[in-house]
């Protein structure tokens, strides 16, 4: 069984992501510091699949803890990496935390990972790192614009420090860069655990609907789109992880083409808030309380994935529409609001 090391694993996307490796047979340890993460998601994961991950709570800012941890977990096949801060707003607040907490943990832990002979490594990217790309769909080979944030810069340079380690060493890597994560596990027992008031649209809108907030601000009603408001990619989590699990087996099967590969990671559809908020409606059955006020800074008008990459090369396909997201998202959301 391959042994497959997961940080961030009781994350949003780690967690989803660590039920599909055990879905797919491999066997998981998560290494996650609690910092944006809850330990119940442990036991969770574990009743959605019969198996408890093995899991240690580790800063990997602590490059001795890192040390220890692979003197305790030895033939680790290979590690997957979402332990980050992620929040933009907070990374323009706090730079500093943001370069150490995303860039000095990376550093330490390919070190290790590289003095322990571990060879695959599945980093998250995101597509933050093209910045207002000026083609759409956008293509993997779109250039990097000048980060809009702390946080994206982090993705541009973690990316950056991860190819550079590929050409001098035995690392094999793959980053898969992330359109708008969205939805929950079927089960409704992982999901996006809100802390603080959200940044993100979808986890507003739901906490919208359940009345936790007054009113969705729509931001920016003027954006040179078919009905004014900003386009993304919506991608739904699920299908996100399982992305991880094929770009994982793609390393210890070697069909690798190049030692440092690259994967947008998105359903290749924009859909502009307003669609979203129509379509949420229609799964919800409810209307959404919402108002459309000035843009947001820093805020892209549009952004979707030309996917065809990761379809035709790394063999994956989102398979989950945005309604499926939605209503996944609000299952979640009624239930959170019971626990
Ligand atoms: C989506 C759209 C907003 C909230 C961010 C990060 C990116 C990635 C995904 C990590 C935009 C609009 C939002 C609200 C709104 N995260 N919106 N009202 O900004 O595309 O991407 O999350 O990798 O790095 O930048 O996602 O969900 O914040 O916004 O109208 O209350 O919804 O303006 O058009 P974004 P988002």
């Amino acid at each position: 069984m391959k042994r497959i090391v997961v940080t961030g694993g009781l994350g949003f996307i780690g967690s989803h992501t660590v039920v599909e490796l055990q879905n797919e047979g491999f066997e998981v340890i998560i290494i996650d510091d609690l910092s944006n993460s809850s330990i119940e998601v442990l036991e969770r994961i574990a009743s959605i699949t019969g198996i408890l991950p093995s899991y240690e709570e580790i800063d990997l800012k602590n490059q001795n803890a890192i040390q220890n941890f692979f003197k305790k977990y030895n033939n680790i096949d290979g590690v997957i990496h979402f332990a980050a801060s992620k929040a933009v707003g907070e990374s323009v607040e706090k730079p500093l935390k943001y370069y150490h907490n995303n860039i000095s943990s990376l550093v330490y832990l390919l070190e290790e990972m590289e003095a322990n002979h571990i060879d695959h490594f599945i980093f998250s990217s995101s597509c933050t790192v093209y910045g207002q790309a000026d083609e759409m769909p956008i293509t993997e080979s779109a250039p990097f614009k000048t980060a809009e944030s702390p946080y994206g810069n982090t993705k541009q340079i973690g990316e950056s420090i991860i190819m550079d380690t590929t050409i001098a060493s035995d690392l094999r890597a793959i980053s898969l860069r992330y359109f708008n994560p969205i939805g929950a596990h079927e089960s409704a027992k992982i999901g996006e655990l809100p802390v603080g008031i959200p940044q993100n649209l979808i986890p507003y809108v739901m906490q919208t609907a359940a009345g936790i907030r007054d009113q969705l601000s729509v931001y920016g009603g003027d954006y040179p789109t078919s009905d004014g408001t900003a386009v993304r990619d919506y991608i739904h989590v699920v299908d996100l992880a399982k992305a991880h699990t094929v770009a994982m087996s793609r390393l210890l099967k070697s069909r690798n083409k190049n030692s440092y590969e690259v994967f947008n990671i998105g359903t290749g559809k924009g859909s502009t808030v307003l669609e979203v908020i129509e379509a949420f409606e229609a799964v919800s059955n409810q209307k959404l309380n919402y108002k459309i006020v000035d843009r947001r800074d820093g805020d892209i008008i549009e952004a979707y994935a030309d996917t065809t990459l990761a379809n035709n090369d790394l063999g994956w396909r989102a398979q989950l529409s945005l309604k499926d997201g939605l209503a996944s998202a609000w299952k979640w959301q009624q239930l959170l609001v019971k626990k």
